[in-house]
C-alpha cells in the first residue's frame, strides 16, 4: 500500500480524494500497488466521510515515513510555501495545483526538490485537466519553443460566454462560476487577469527555461470589458477572449502579458467557450499545436494532481527538465510587440484616420470602432493620444 497525504480539502483536494477512490483499480494497475489517501491536513475538523483521515497537525504528515507524496491544495503562498519547503527538504514529493506559489516561488522550491532528489510537480496549476506542462517538459522537447498563448482562466471564459451568448449579468454568472468550483477563493484574481498572468509566467518559465516573474507581466482582465465591444467584434468576425501570451522577441529576450483580445473567427481559439481553456504552443519544428479541455473544476484539476502523484511514484528522481534559471534581465516590455489594434473612440472615422492613417472602420455613429494596421503597443498609445479612447484591445488573427 502506498500512502499519500493532502493538505487542504477545498474543491481540488476533495476531487483528489474522490478520484483516488473511484479509479483505485486502474491506479493500482499502473503502480503495481494500491494507493491510499492516509492523511488530510485541515484548519478545522469537519464532518465528512473522510473525517477519520483528518489531522490539524502538519507534523503528522511531515514526520510520517509512510507518506511519500503530498498534494498541496491549500492555495496562496504563506502556509503552502512554508509546508512545501519543509516537505521537499524532508524528501517527500509534492504535487500542487497552486499557480500563485509556482509562479512566485517555483524556482526556489524546485531547487529544494533538486537538493533532496525528489519531485515538485504542478501540471494542475495551468489549464486544469489539460496536460500542457508535460508537453513543454517532455513531449515537445525536440522543439525550440517560440510562443505559448491561450485562454487560461476558466472563470473569465465562462463569464464571457454566458454574458454574450445568454445575456446573463456579470454578478450572476460569477456566482455560478463560484458555485461550480471554477473561481478562486478571491475571484478578483480571475476577473482581473491575475490568475491567467500567473499561469502565463509558469508557461514562460518552462517554455524558455528562464524565469518570468509576475510583477513584470502586465495583467488586464475582463472586469472593464464592455459588451458593446464584444458585439462590434462579433459582427466583424472576431470573438473577444482573455488571452495570456508569452513569446520570444525578435531581438532576443522574451515578453509576456494578459489582456482581452479580438480573436479572429478563423482561429480555433475563438471558439473556445464556457469553462474550457485552450493553449497553443508554437515550436520551431511542430509549428502550432493546440491543447484543449476543461480549465477549472473539481474533477479535471484533480485528474492532473492524481496523474502527477502517479508520475512522482513511477519516476521518483528529480527531473532537471522541470526547472528554470533566474531572471536574466532580458524581459522585454510587451508594448514593443506589434499587432493590429481595435479602438472604440468618441469621434468620427475621419478622426481615426487622421490619427492612424489607414484604418478599417467596423462601426460609426457618435462613436467609431476601427482596426489599425499593425503597430507596436507603444505606437498605438502615441498615435491614439489625440483621440478620446473608450476601448482598446489587441487583435489576434
Ligand atoms: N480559477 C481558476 C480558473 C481555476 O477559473 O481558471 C483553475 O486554475
Amino acid at each position: 500500500m502506498i500512502s499519500i497525504a493532502i493538505m487542504g480539502l477545498g474543491t481540488v483536494g476533495t476531487g483528489v480524494v474522490k478520484l483516488v477512490e473511484e479509479n483505485a483499480a486502474s491506479i493500482q494497475r499502473k503502480l503495481g500497488e494500491p494507493l491510499q489517501v492516509k492523511s488530510i491536513l485541515m484548519r478545522r475538523i469537519k464532518e465528512s466521510p473522510y473525517q477519520s483521515k483528518m489531522t490539524l497537525k502538519f507534523a503528522d504528515i511531515l514526520e510520517d515515513p509512510e507518506i511519500r507524496v503530498v498534494v498541496e491544495t491549500i492555495g496562496g503562498v504563506e502556509a503552502a510555501y512554508d509546508y512545501t519547503r519543509q516537505l521537499l527538504a524532508a524528501g517527500k514529493h509534492v504535487v500542487t495545483a497552486n499557480k500563485q506559489l509556482v509562479a512566485e516561488k517555483g524556482r526556489e522550491l524546485l531547487q529544494i526538490a533538486k537538493e533532496a532528489g525528489v519531485n515538485y510537480l504542478f501540471e494542475a496549476s495551468v489549464g486544469g485537466g489539460i496536460p500542457v506542462l508535460h508537453a513543454l517538459t517532455q513531449t515537445l522537447v525536440a522543439n525550440r519553443i517560440d510562443e505559448v498563448y491561450g485562454i487560461l482562466n476558466g472563470t473569465s471564459n465562462f463569464i464571457l460566454t454566458n454574458m454574450t451568448r445568454n445575456g446573463a449579468m456579470f454578478e450572476d454568472v460569477l456566482r455560478d462560476a463560484q458555485a461550480k468550483g471554477y473561481a478562486e477563493a478571491d475571484p478578483t484574481a480571475d476577473v482581473q487577469g491575475i490568475d491567467a498572468g500567473r499561469k502565463t509566467c509558469i508557461l514562460a518559465n518552462l517554455a524558455f527555461g528562464v524565469e518570468v516573474t509576475p510583477e513584470k507581466v502586465p495583467m488586464e482582465g475582463i472586469a472593464e470589458l464592455s459588451l458593446k465591444d464584444v458585439g462590434i467584434a462579433e459582427a466583424a468576425g472576431y470573438g473577444v477572449k482573455l488571452v495570456g501570451r508569452t513569446l520570444r522577441m525578435p531581438g532576443g529576450g522574451r515578453t509576456a502579458y494578459v489582456a482581452p483580445h479580438l480573436v479572429s473567427r478563423e482561429l480555433p481559439l475563438s471558439n473556445v467557450e464556457d469553462v474550457f481553456n485552450a493553449v497553443v504552443v508554437r515550436g520551431n519544428a511542430t509549428e502550432e499545436v493546440m491543447f484543449y479541455g476543461r480549465g477549472a473544476g473539481e474533477r479535471p484539476t484533480a485528474s492532473a494532481c492524481v496523474s502527477d502523484v502517479v508520475e512522482a511514484l513511477q519516476n521518483p528522481k528529480y527531473r532537471p527538465e522541470i526547472g528554470w534559471q533566474q531572471d536574466d534581465g532580458a524581459f522585454v516590455d510587451p508594448a514593443q510587440l506589434s499587432s493590429r489594434f481595435y479602438f472604440r473612440i468618441a469621434g468620427s472615422a475621419a478622426d481615426a484616420a487622421a490619427a492612424f492613417g489607414q484604418v478599417e472602420v467596423l462601426s460609426e455613429s457618435e462613436e467609431t470602432a476601427f482596426l489599425t494596421e499593425s503597430v507596436s503597443g507603444e505606437q498605438a498609445d502615441q498615435l491614439s493620444q489625440p483621440l478620446k479612447v473608450l476601448a482598446r484591445m489587441r487583435v489576434l488573427a
